[in-house]
């Protein structure tokens, strides 16, 4: 890997869903990023299992399932099921988040954890090692739009650091809020390898050549692979 643009379909029309996804996929998209809400969590209510599964058959890239919702171990059997391949999860809900990090695995899914713009680095302090992602929110979840939190870079760094330092550093870092092409430089630079972007794309007119200049400048800004420490693992 070295760096995966995520598309997030929250900014897209909800009624041509399988022709946005398509639309990003010709631009080079590498995952598909579906933000759920169910409205107590975050005061947004957005998309369940069964759009999951529509979007399952039509997309050609995996399925990047971000769980915004106040009781997500009662769903993830029905998001993987309906085909996720990344199911990440806030901390902020989970008193047992790692009985829930490895109930993920076990569904043999790629198990994040999500950090909000208030959550410190260190609430990952005992689940670092176990982790296949973070993603780190550079914006207050519930919306598509708003304005990147500048502090977020600094909190990629920190993440990045305790993460290599938990002997973990096959994990990612995914970014999500405000990615332009402004921003994705900074993010990119401070180790964030998966990128999620919903107005930036489907906010402009062009959604397909979006996603071809905003990887362009992500992989512009990304250091020579292998990553870091000789390593061939990618972050
Ligand atoms: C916010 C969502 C994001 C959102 C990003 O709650 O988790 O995935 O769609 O949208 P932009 O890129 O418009 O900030
Ligand atoms: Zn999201």
């Amino acid at each position: 890997m070295s760096v995966l643009i995520a598309p997030s379909i929250l900014s897209a029309d909800f009624a041509a869903l399988g022709d946005a996804v398509a639309a990003v996929e010709r631009g080079g998209a590498d995952l598909i990023h579906v933000d759920v809400m169910d409205g107590h969590f975050v005061p947004n209510i957005t998309i369940g299992p069964a759009v999951v599964r529509s979007l399952k058959r039509r997309a050609k890239v995996p399925l990047d399932v971000h769980l915004m919702i106040s009781d997500p171990d009662r769903y993830l059997d029905a998001f993987a099921e309906a085909g996720a391949a990344m199911i990440s999860v806030h901390v902020e809900v989970l008193p047992h988040l790692h009985r829930t990090v490895h109930a993920i695995k076990a569904l043999k899914k790629r198990a994040g954890v999500v950090l909000n713009p208030s959550t410190p680095v260190s609430a990952l302090e005992e689940i670092a090692g176990d982790v296949d992602f973070v993603l780190v929110m550079s914006v207050n979840p519930g919306f598509g739009g708003q304005s990147f939190i500048p502090h977020s870079v600094a909190k990629i760094r920190a993440v990045r650091a305790l993460l290599d330092r938990a002997g973990n550093t096959a994990a990612s870092i995914e970014v999500d809020g405000g990615i332009d092409l402004v921003t994705v430089g900074g993010v990119v630079a401070a180790g964030a390898r998966i990128l999620v972007a919903g107005n930036a794309l489907f906010g402009t007119p062009d959604p397909e050549a979006a996603t071809r200049a905003l990887k362009a400048a992500a992989l512009a800004a990304a250091p020579p692979s292998p990553a870091s420490k000789g390593s061939s693992v990618a972050h």
